[in-house]
């Protein structure tokens, strides 16, 4: 596991009239933009509930009237880094107009390139992924002069008590982070050095998170980990244990109106006992987002997988045995380190033999620190990585539409979004398996469940009409 880490916090009173002049007769604007999976964005409504309720700030999309510019961010790849450097540039051109404009890191590129990011002298404040609630503190205390850091790893935060301002607009569906950081340290991946030892969130908090959300109108919950099959936590009080599956069975208890997500699930730890507890429920999702990486065994075995080609095929056809109908997702990645053409083709029959309704596809991307990148030479060229990485989005692309077409005729409950983006007219929402549907309105509005029938399909869109 990674070293935690504190850099010498610096302190220096706040400078008078700094920041908003007249204080406490206006609230001072914290503007967040968000990078990264969907456990960063959780971790945003985390931030923003810190900093209104404990440090006075008020949220604004306009990043032109912001005192304090945040970017949570990612590093899982290099080109999300690069990204970031370029908003920074961005950033700092407020940071330049306006005095007293403050800029903030947070997240897992801060976490992993703290020093960097304090010596730019583009940033006042660096804030790993487990110290958002000190950010009043080092907000308060930074200035240009005077950047602030801290970037310590921990073993227990899960921010279980603090309540997350919902960032979306849309009032159905919320996340909800169920455990931090990751213990599986794959080769090629950085999030176990950004984001630290896992830790599992007291089970309790989380249910009556999922029931504050119920009882405000939302209709569906996402349970988010890095590896959620392992979730495991231990009531001190009674010493019993929590599994995933248990978990699942306590959220699915709250109302049959409230619909559960969950993501990411692990191959080499998904349990029968999750599947039996996802076929048993009504209102658990049959959808499985389950990466792969790889097709083959002496890639997954270098990326330290911890399972073969054949064990994810079990998987995968026990997932099928006992709900049929269930959404199949994945994570690939091309061109890993030594990957042969014969891997390769490894990695397109795995998709042909799965028939996945899609994909997130990548070219492997070094990253300092990992494991692979230690012990391994990134010495597949970048024009091969592309060129095997188009072919497997060549064919997942067939494959979608032959999964997306095989759903014409079936019915489908799905949790209403709002209109379409292609016809106003038109409503918009998933079905249990993840396939986005489009209907006609019928005076139906966003949080309703309404039964739809499959007319046709695209790739990523199921056409259907009222059923
Ligand atoms: N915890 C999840 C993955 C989180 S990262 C799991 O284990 O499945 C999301 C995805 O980013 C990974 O599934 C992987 O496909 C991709 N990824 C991670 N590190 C990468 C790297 N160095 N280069 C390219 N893709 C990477
Ligand atoms: Fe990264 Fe592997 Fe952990 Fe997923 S399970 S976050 S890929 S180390
Ligand atoms: Fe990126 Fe960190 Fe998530 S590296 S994918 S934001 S855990």
């Amino acid at each position: 596991m990674p070293d935690a880490e504190r850099a010498p916090v610096l302190r220096k009173s706040r400078a008078p009239g700094r920041a908003g002049g007249i204080q406490n007769m206006e609230h001072k604007k914290l503007y967040i933009e968000t990078y990264g999976c969907q456990m960063n964005v959780n971790d945003s409504e985390v931030i923003v509930s810190i900093m209104t309720s404990e440090a006075g700030y008020e949220r604004t999309e306009n990043i032109g009237e912001a005192d304090l510019i945040l970017a949570n961010t990612c590093s899982v790849r290099d080109n999300a880094e690069q990204r970031i450097w370029g908003r920074i540039d961005q950033f700092n051109i407020q940071r330049r107009r306006r005095r007293g404009v403050l800029v903030g890191i947070v997240g897992c590129m801060a976490e992993r390139l703290k020093n960097e990011l304090l010596e730019s002298g583009k940033v006042d404040i660096v804030a790993g992924p487990d110290t958002y609630r000190r950010l009043p503190e080092l907000v308060s205390a930074a200035s240009p002069d005077s950047p602030q850091m801290d970037v310590l790893l921990s073993r227990d935060e899960t921010y279980a008590d603090i309540t997350p301002v919902r960032l979306d607009k849309n009032g159905v569906s919320a996340y909800i982070s169920i455990m931090r950081g990751c213990n599986n340290v794959c080769s090629y991946c950085v999030v176990p050095y950004t984001r630290g030892a896992e830790r599992s969130r007291d089970a309790f908090s989380i249910v009556r998170e999922a029931c504050r959300l119920h009882s405000e109108g939302y209709k569906e919950v996402s349970l988010l980990g890095q590896n959620v099959d392992s979730y495991l936590w231990k009531d001190a009080a009674s010493g019993e244990e929590y599994n995933f599956a248990r978990l699942l069975g306590m959220v699915s208890d709250i109302s049959p109106e409230l619909r559960i997500r969950f993501s990411t699930s692990n191959p080499q730890d998904i349990s029968d006992e999750v599947l039996y507890m996802m076929a048993e429920r009504s209102n658990i999702c049959h959808h499985i987002h389950l990466p792969v990486q790889s097709g083959s065994n002496a890639m997954l075995e270098k990326m330290r997988r911890k399972y073969t080609r054949e064990w994810y095929l079990e998987r995968v056809a026990k997932i099928r045995e006992i709900m049929p109908d269930c959404g199949l997702t994945t994570d690939v990645i091309a061109g890993f380190c030594g990957e042969t053409p014969q891997d390769h083709q490894d990695t397109l029959s795995l998709f042909e033999e799965v028939v996945f309704d899609s994909a997130f596809m990548f070219h492997y991307s070094e990253r300092p620190g990992t494991l692979a990148a230690r012990k391994y030479p990134d010495d597949v060229p970048l024009e091969v990585k592309t060129e095997r990485l188009n072919e497997i989005i060549a064919l997942q692309g067939r494959m979608s539409a032959q999964s997306y077409a095989a759903q014409v005729g079936k019915v489908h409950r799905v949790l209403v979004e709002g209109p379409s983006k292609r016809n106003p007219d038109d409503l918009c929402g998933r079905a249990g398996n993840y396939m986005m549907c489009v209907f006609p309105g019928g005076g139906h509005k966003a949080g309703d469940y309404v039964d739809v029938k499959v007319v046709s399909a695209t790739q990523a869109t199921l056409i259907c009409e009222l059923a």
